[in-house]
């Protein structure tokens, strides 16, 4: 890395500069790198001998994650989805199967950069906040490292996810509010006891992990580039990363065009795509970003992992999917919770609610003539469904009860 640039106002800082937030501005910053340097580097490939996200070291921030990191992050399969995308009458699904990380859920990623970070900063405390998965996968790599993580979370995370970060012995303060409550506690505390700050978005690390999930796409395809990734959002960050990483490969001068990046969110947790809708209201006009402002929502929905009333990676993602020509797709919760079993069925891959939302919106898509039945289409399943059990059970029928004797089985089945 060379430096950051603000997302908002493009102010510049040095490699060496401590903070997270544009100092002029107060937005996000997007880490900047020497391209020619890399591009060199990578000449022959990426590093065959480092396991998972850091076989990518050469595009990372950080450079003790391939030494130093015990767990093994990233490095997750990317399926062919036939029978799933039959049922909509597509030929190319696939899925991302990001629940095959450590804590079950891409947030691992993220937090792997982020604690590297920390650790290479002199950081023994790492805070986040959380809506229960980034908690998770922070106390999770912080339990590898031997760092002590502080979850901020709301109270109502599920039990799951508050039961990981308990068992990986993280300190949890479950916050009797909201996430966006949760968020703003972290950074308040963080300030005033020194804390390394992993929450999403905010720390600018956050976005290059999550990047690693489309080089592992982009080598899993054979170095082809999808029509179309579709991605679920609440902070934004996933998405904004994801589609760094496009850009990087592109920057590097490895592939030659972008896919589109489409927005998943809930109707009931939509601020990102009422914000890409405000602006495609008028398509010739390029948007102001350093006076965009993105309007919070009363966010409720059943797919937590996504619900945020004010998403801490917006404008990045707002550029993500303006500047790629993707779609922002809302869905309605029975939507999101009918594509649990619906996935799990076809591919065998059980997701959260969030991560079952990137195929209701293909589906959705596909009934509205907005996605052709030959394009190549990659769904991020992000989180694993045993992470919230009680979400995926009102979406599935119930067991059939019978007593202990075989006539009753030849009743229930008949
Ligand atoms: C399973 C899952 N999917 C998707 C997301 C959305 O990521 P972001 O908040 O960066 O938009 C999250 C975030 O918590 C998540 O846990
Ligand atoms: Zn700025």
């Amino acid at each position: 890395m060379n430096g950051y640039r603000c997302i908002a106002c493009n102010e510049t800082q040095a490699a060496g500069f401590e903070g997270f937030v544009c100092p002029s501005c107060g937005n996000n910053l997007q880490i900047t790198y020497d391209y020619a340097s890399i591009a060199k580097s990578v000449a022959d490939g990426f590093d065959a001998k480092a396991e998972g996200i850091f076989r990518y070291g050469a595009l990372l921030p950080v450079n003790s994650g391939a030494d130093g990191m015990p767990l093994r992050v990233g490095g997750t399969p990317l399926y062919a989805a036939p029978r799933l995308g039959e049922s909509a009458g597509l030929r190319n699904v696939y899925i991302k199967d990001d629940t095959q990380n450590p804590s079950a859920s891409t947030k691992d990623r993220a937090s792997a950069i982020a604690l590297c970070r920390a650790m290479e900063t002199g950081a023994d405390v790492v805070a986040v906040a959380s809506t229960g998965n980034a908690g998770s996968s922070t106390a999770c790599l912080a339990a590898a490292l031997g760092l002590q993580a502080i979850v901020f979370v709301p109270e109502s995370a599920p039990v799951a996810k508050l039961t990981q970060s308990l068992s990986y012995g993280a300190r949890v303060v479950a916050v009797r509010g909201n996430y966006d409550d949760a968020f703003d506690l972290c950074l308040a505390a963080s300030d005033e006891f020194g804390w390394f700050n992993r929450s999403t978005g905010h720390n600018p690390f956050t976005r290059e992990g999550k990047k690693t999930c489309t080089f592992e796409i982009w080598e899993s395809l054979g170095c082809r580039v999808p029509d179309r990734v579709v991605v679920p959002t609440g902070d934004g960050n996933l998405l904004s990363g994801i589609w760094k990483g496009w850009h990087d490969l592109h920057a590097l001068g490895l592939i030659d065009h972008l896919p589109k990046i489409d927005c998943v969110q809930s109707e009931a947790s939509a601020a990102i795509s009422n914000a890409v809708r405000q602006i495609r209201q008028d398509p010739n006009v390029e948007p102001n970003w350093s006076s965009l402002r993105i309007e919070k929502v009363d966010a409720s929905t059943v797919a937590d992992s996504i619900s945020v009333d004010r998403p801490r990676d917006g404008l990045a993602a707002v550029q993500a999917v303006i500047r790629s020509g993707g779609e922002a797709v809302t869905l309605p919760d029975e939507e999101i919770l009918a594509a649990i079993p619906e996935l799990a069925h076809a591919t065998g891959v059980f997701a959260e609610p969030a991560a079952a939302a990137p195929w209701a919106a293909v589906k959705r898509m596909a009934q509205d003539h907005r996605i052709m039945a030959d394009e190549l289409i990659v769904c991020i399943v992000s989180g694993s469904g045993l992470k919230d059990i009680a979400g995926a059970r009102k979406s599935v029928a119930e067991p059939l009860v019978v007593d202990a004797n075989i006539d009753a089985v030849r009743r229930v089945l008949r």
